[in-house]
C-alpha cells in the first residue's frame, strides 16, 4: 500500500512508524508549512490517505482526496457536524471513505457496551441518571472529544429519557460550552463533563449513578499506539474499497 500521511503531528508520527512496521509505502507527507502539496499532482499513484490535522482543516484536506479520487482515512475530531456532507460526496463519486471518532479496538467494544447498556437500564428503570467523563491532555483543541460524543450519541439511541448532550468544561476557554455551570443541565440532556490535564491521551467514563449505587464503563488509552495501529489497519481495510465505512464494518 503507497500511504499519505496529511498531519504530521502527535498521531502522523505514530502513523509513519506503524505504515514502516508494516511494511507499506510513504508517498507523499503534508504538514500545514507545505498543505500547498495536497494536490491531484502530489497524490497520483497513492492508495490511501491517512487524515489526522485540526478541526479547521479536516474538511478540506478529505474534500480534496476524494475530489482527487483517493481513498482517505480521517480521525480529526471536532468537525464532524459536515462529516455527513462528505461522506454525501464520496458516494456521488464512487471514492472510498473511513471516518471514526476513535481507533482504539478497546474503545469501540466500549461502544458496543456503551450501547447495550443504555437499552438495559432503559428498560429496568432503576432511578438512574447518566453522565460521561473525558480527561485529556491540555494541547487538544476540541471539547467535548468524538468519543465522548460518540458514547452520548449511543445512549440518546437506546435511553428514551435522553435527547440530547451538553458540555461542561470548566476551564477550557476554547470549549464548545453548551450550558455554563452543571446545574443548569436539563433532565433530558446528558452531561459531558471535559477535563484537560498533563499528558493524558484519553480517558472515558460513563456513569450510571441511583441514589444507592453507581455503575462505570471507563476505558483508559496508555498510549497512541493503539489509535495509530487502528488507523493503519482501517486503511488497509479500505484499499481497494469503494463507499463509506466506519469501524463497525472493520470489526464484523
Ligand atoms: N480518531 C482517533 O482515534 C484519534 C486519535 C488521536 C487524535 N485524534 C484527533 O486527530 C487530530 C490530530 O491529533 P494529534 O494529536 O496528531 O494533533 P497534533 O496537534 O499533534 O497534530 C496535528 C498536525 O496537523 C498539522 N496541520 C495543521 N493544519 C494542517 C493542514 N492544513 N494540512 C496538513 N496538516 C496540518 C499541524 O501542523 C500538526 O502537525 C485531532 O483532531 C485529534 O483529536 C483522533
Amino acid at each position: 500500500m503507497k500511504a499519505a500521511i496529511i498531519g504530521y503531528g502527535k498521531m502522523g508520527r505514530e502513523i509513519e512508524r506503524i505504515l514502516r512496521e508494516r511494511g507499506h509505502e510513504i508517498g507523499l507527507i503534508v504538514d500545514q508549512a507545505n498543505a500547498g502539496e495536497l494536490d491531484a499532482a502530489h497524490l497520483a499513484g497513492i492508495d490511501v490517505a491517512l487524515e489526522f490535522t485540526t478541526p479547521a482543516t479536516a474538511y478540506d484536506n478529505i474534500r480534496t482526496c476524494l475530489e482527487c479520487g483517493v481513498a482517505v482515512v480521517s480521525g480529526t475530531t471536532g468537525w464532524t457536524d459536515r462529516l455527513a456532507e462528505l461522506q454525501e460526496l464520496c458516494r456521488e463519486r464512487g471514492g472510498a471513505m473511513f471516518y471514526a471518532s476513535n481507533y482504539c479496538l478497546g474503545v469501540n467494544l466500549m461502544f458496543r457496551l456503551n450501547r447495550q447498556l443504555a437499552a438495559l437500564v432503559g428498560r429496568v428503570g432503576g432511578g438512574y441518571e447518566v453522565r460521561i467523563e473525558e480527561v485529556h491532555h491540555t494541547q487538544k483543541k476540541d471539547a467535548p472529544s468524538g468519543t465522548a460524543i460518540t458514547l452520548a450519541e449511543g445512549i440518546i439511541e437506546n435511553l428514551p429519557s435522553k435527547r440530547g448532550w451538553v458540555n461542561f468544561a470548566p476551564g477550557i476557554a476554547h470549549a464548545t460550552n453548551r450550558v455554563e455551570r452543571s446545574e443548569d443541565t436539563p433532565a433530558d440532556r446528558i452531561e459531558i463533563r471535559s477535563v484537560r490535564e498533563g499528558m493524558v491521551p484519553g480517558i472515558h467514563t460513563v456513569t450510571y449513578e441511583s441514589e444507592d449505587d453507581i455503575l462505570e464503563l471507563r476505558h483508559e488509552i496508555k498510549n497512541r499506539r493503539t489509535l495509530a495501529q487502528g488507523a493503519v489497519v482501517a486503511a488497509e481495510f479500505l484499499c481497494g474499497k469503494r463507499g463509506v465505512y466506519g469501524m463497525d464494518d472493520l470489526l464484523k
